[in-house]
């Protein structure tokens, strides 16, 4: 992989576990904060994981990226990664309405006129850190629902193990696709992976305006 790449991958890779590790502590999380960050969590992923992907697809033209793209869509489709999350909320009694669809509405939007603009380079970028996080997050978001006294942790289980394999892949799509359609001189490799941290930021530290 070129120098290019494991430079990205590296502050892609520092981003999630600066992250994870500033994750509030459960045992200092009410209930109702535990649930909140459920259902902002399900809010963004359950409609816009395989429409962000299926973006990068479009958007990506080197021969060697897009399968692994395929792959990754076809295992989220055939296996309804989607119901098994929505599952999962429901399990948690965390089920998103619509004040917490409202509250990532802003930052959701961004990311997704981001990804409209099919910059192949950026949007895979974007997806590597979107990948690497989840899997990074399992245990915690696990840890949330159990809290809540579920027991349904199919989707947690699942994405646990097989984001590690995606999100290496996605950064080998990413090495392939720089070498066929390089970004431009006055692209930011990170532009879109900002936008998606500050949006899993709301999901997790999100904080209704009344109380503030
Ligand atoms: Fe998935």
């Amino acid at each position: 992989m070129d120098a290019q790449v494991i430079a990205a991958q590296r502050k892609i890779e520092t981003m999630i576990d600066q992250l994870i590790q500033g994750l509030p502590r459960i045992g200092e999380l009410s209930r109702e904060e535990r649930r909140d960050i459920i259902a902002r969590y399900s809010a963004v992923l359950e409609g816009n994981f395989i429409y962000w992907m299926t973006a990068t697809l479009i958007a990506t033209q080197s021969p060697d990226a897009r399968p692994i793209i395929l792959e990754n869509l076809h295992e989220e489709v055939r296996d309804a990664h989607p119901a098994m999350l929505r599952r999962f909320a429901i399990a948690a009694r965390a089920y998103p309405t619509d004040q917490d669809a409202l509250a990532v509405n802003e930052d959701l939007t961004k990311v997704r006129l981001f990804l409209g603009r099919l910059s192949a380079v950026q949007s895979l970028a974007t997806m590597a850190f979107f990948e690497g996080f989840i899997q990074r997050f399992m245990g915690y978001l696990a840890a949330l629902a159990a809290a809540q006294g579920s027991t349904e942790m199919e989707y947690t289980d699942v994405h646990g193990v097989c984001d590690i394999a995606h999100t290496e892949g996605l950064f080998r799509a990413l090495a392939a696709e720089m070498s066929v359609n390089p970004l431009g001189p006055d692209q930011d490799l990170l532009e879109g992976v900002n936008l998606l941290r500050a949006l899993m930021e709301q999901v997790v530290f999100y904080r209704a305006a009344a109380l503030a």
